[in-house]
């Protein structure tokens, strides 16, 4: 079967951790996932964080494909992003990371805002979200990006950590 498949690019300014060395110019390819960038989604996955499931991973490419985004850069798969539809108003974003090798480049940014693109073309009107009590980063991170709190879900996670709810609002 033909599979849609869809390429936005980015150019990110990396900044040189040298001195009087000109940032560097990075091309971000922001793309459907394909069957074959699994392991490297999963690799990611195993590095960033303490729980993983590869099961879900192929279940969501099955399921909802429209929302299963890859970051690329020089031919590398460096971050992903599975967003689905709960409801008809409600999208849902179920995972998200970059390889911490490449964070700090711009390709989260890129993959946040393409999923907000790929749910502005549906009937979703809102997107929410887990993260982590202790993950400043990635609250601040969503923050930036226009998501806000709505709530804490007490013991959450397998470890007992609280789960900051966080929305964000489609404009309409
Ligand atoms: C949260 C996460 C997805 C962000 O991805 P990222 O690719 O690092 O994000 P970006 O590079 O777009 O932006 C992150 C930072 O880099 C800065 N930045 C973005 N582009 C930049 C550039 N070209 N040059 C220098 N800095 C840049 C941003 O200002 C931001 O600053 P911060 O350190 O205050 O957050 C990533 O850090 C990650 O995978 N974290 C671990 C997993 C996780 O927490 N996932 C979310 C759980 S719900």
């Amino acid at each position: 079967m033909w599979e849609y498949f869809y390429t936005v690019c980015y150019l990110s300014s990396a900044k040189s951790k040298l001195p009087d060395v000109n940032p560097v110019k990075l091309l971000i390819i922001i793309r459907k996932f394909q069957p074959h960038d699994f392991p490297w989604v999963i690799d990611i996955e195993k590095k960033v964080f303490d729980e993983h499931d590869p099961y879900f991973y192929m279940q969501f490419y099955e399921t909802c494909s429209e929302g299963f985004i890859v970051a690329e850069i020089n031919g590398f798969v460096v971050g992903y992003i599975v967003g689905f539809r709960m409801s008809e108003e409600t999208g849902r974003i179920f995972s998200f990371a970059i390889h911490p090798a490449y964070q700090n480049l711009g390709a989260g940014s890129a993959l946040i805002r393409e999923i907000i693109n790929v749910f502005s073309k549906t009937s979703v009107s809102e997107i929410i979200l887990e993260v982590r009590q202790s993950n400043t980063r990635a609250k601040k991170f969503y923050e930036r990006h226009g998501f806000y709190s709505i709530g804490v879900a007490e013991k959450y996670y397998n470890d007992n950590e609280n789960a900051v709810l966080m929305r964000f609002q489609l404009e309409r």
